[in-house]
């Protein structure tokens, strides 16, 4: 079979197969960790919480007439309460589902298939209120950032990651979505693939929309260098690797 070949039928289901298949959870194998651990010693940073934001109200229908794809921004930084709102929409955790009175799924701002919500979010910041430029991760869990360290010539290092892509380092921030296979496949084994690459679709979209909302933009990015973004955000490639990317920035008001 071809590359293409093989790559189209990545695209198309396997659940017929799944007779038959033993998956870790069928096995009593550990729950995987709804997030990573923190590293320690790293700074940990408190964002503001979305119930205190007092966000005006918005108009939905307008929103999706609205959105397109934005790679100019202004030279303007992202409050802290923008950035807050903006992981919050993408990667927000709502609620934790307990079966049989332990912790079972998060129910997050986005759909995931089993709500085995596989990623992680990193962030190249750039331009954000309160913020020092480097490298952070979101804890979903807490509504907080750890950050990570800070990134030599990153700029550079980002353009050459995103195949020249300069907007993307030239953002107020970079989102970038790493996904840990295992968190899907824990579950649903060799049928995981596909449906956690859809999922990672639900997040760009509510970036897309949660930007309208606070006149910024996003474009959604899946030209990049595999190994170049994963060596820059620290992640192994193997358990661990980006997925997709987006950065965020204001833009002028039309
Ligand atoms: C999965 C995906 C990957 C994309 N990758 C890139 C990219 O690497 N670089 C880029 O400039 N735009 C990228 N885009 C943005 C598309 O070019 C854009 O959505 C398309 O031209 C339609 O324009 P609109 O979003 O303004 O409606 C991507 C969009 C999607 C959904």
């Amino acid at each position: 079979m071809g590359d293409i070949q093989k790559n189209r039928e990545f695209m198309k289901s396997n659940f017929a197969q799944m007779r038959g298949v033993i998956s870790d959870q069928q096995k009593g194998k550990a729950l995987p960790a709804f997030e990573k651990p923190t590293e320690n010693g790293k700074e940990i940073i408190s964002l503001p919480k979305i119930d205190e934001m007092k966000l005006e109200p918005v108009n939905l229908i307008n929103l999706i007439q609205k959105r397109k794809s934005h790679r100019k921004y202004l030279a303007e930084e992202i409050t802290l309460k923008e950035l807050s709102f903006l992981l919050w929409t993408t990667q927000g955790v709502k609620e934790i589902f307990e079966v049989k009175g332990k912790p079972y799924v998060t129910k997050r701002t986005v759909p995931s298939a089993g709500s085995r919500h596989p990623f992680e979010t990193y962030l190249f910041v750039n331009n954000v209120e309160s913020l020092k430029k480097g490298l952070y991760r979101y804890l979903p869990l807490e509504h907080k950032v750890i950050f990570l360290g800070k990134i030599t010539d990153q700029e550079e290092k980002i353009t050459t990651a995103t195949v020249g892509q300069r907007f993307c380092a030239e953002a107020a921030a970079l989102f970038v979505w790493s996904c840990l296979p295992y968190r899907g496949e824990w579950r649903y084994h060799k049928m995981a693939h596909k449906p956690m690459l859809l999922d990672a679709g639900h997040i760009c979209q509510n970036l897309y929309l949660g930007c309208e909302v606070i006149k910024a933009g996003t474009c959604a990015i899946a030209a990049y260098d595999q190994e170049k973004i994963d060596e820059l955000i620290g992640v192994d490639g193997k358990d661990e690797f980006t997925v997709y990317l987006a950065p965020i920035g204001k833009i002028a008001r039309d």
